[in-house]
């Protein structure tokens, strides 16, 4: 097999490390191969970096494996769509250090890097991405194309919406609920339910603007 990381900056890398550390132990793929369509196909750190329409130059359809290694949660959704869309597949890559309750449900794309806990009945929909040392409380369920930052946690029987961005080192308490399209600034503390496509900060976290243009990094 083949694995594709799509996205080369610096999201990418840490992917890179990730599966080449879970490579070492499974030797599942021949070859890791970073993927960014605003590059020139040269190589990249210490691999190949190639157009997403280069991919079947260089693996047969059978033997390939996407990952999406972008933090923007509408980008991660549109890279999904044309991952899909051209039959490929995605896949899911944990690290060995975290902690997945076997009772957890976890959908392909999703990416659970070292030190995060994913707790006892958390349901984590297609291609999430939980950075270094989150939390996913309980019975969470966390819906498709999040993305949790490292020391991020989520509360116990909470609902995170599609697309959803968790900062570094935010907190949501137990049983908060958050619409689709929410941004939880760096550092917040999250104490009430945040309706749909808002954008909130602080301690306690308040609705600073809207997130309709579905941006975090400009
Ligand atoms: C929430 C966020 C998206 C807002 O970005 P933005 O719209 O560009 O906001 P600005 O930087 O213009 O800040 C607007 C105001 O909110 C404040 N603010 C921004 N983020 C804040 C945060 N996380 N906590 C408290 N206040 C914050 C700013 O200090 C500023 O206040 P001021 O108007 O009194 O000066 C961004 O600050 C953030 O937290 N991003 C996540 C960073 C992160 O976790 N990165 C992870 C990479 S792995």
């Amino acid at each position: 097999m083949k694995l594709f990381i799509y996205g080369a900056n610096g999201a990418a890398i840490e992917i890179y490390d990730l599966a080449y550390r879970i490579n070492m132990t499974n030797n599942k793929y021949s070859e890791i191969i970073l993927i960014d369509d605003f590059q020139d196909e040269i190589e990249y750190y210490g691999t190949k970096r190639i157009r997403f329409s280069s991919c079947k130059k260089v693996a047969g359809e059978e033997e390939m494996e996407f990952i999406i290694a972008v933090g923007e949660p509408s980008s991660r959704k549109l890279l999904a769509d044309r991952i899909v869309d051209n039959g490929y597949k995605l896949t899911t890559l944990i690290d060995e250090s975290a902690i997945v309750s076997e009772t957890a449900t976890i959908a392909p794309g999703c990416i659970i890097n070292a030190g995060a806990i994913v707790s006892s009945k958390v349901c984590l929909d297609e291609n999430c991405m939980v950075m270094y040392q989150a939390i996913i409380g309980h019975d969470a369920h966390v819906k498709s194309n999040c993305v949790i930052c490292p020391k991020a946690t989520v509360g116990g029987n909470s609902i995170v919406g599609e697309r959803c961005f968790l900062g570094i080192s935010s907190s949501m308490k137990q049983g908060v609920n958050l619409g689709n399209d929410v941004i939880i600034g760096m550092g917040s503390m999250v104490f009430r339910d945040v309706e749909a496509k808002n954008t909130v900060v602080g301690n306690p976290a308040r609705i600073t603007k809207g997130n309709s243009e579905h941006k975090v990094f400009i």
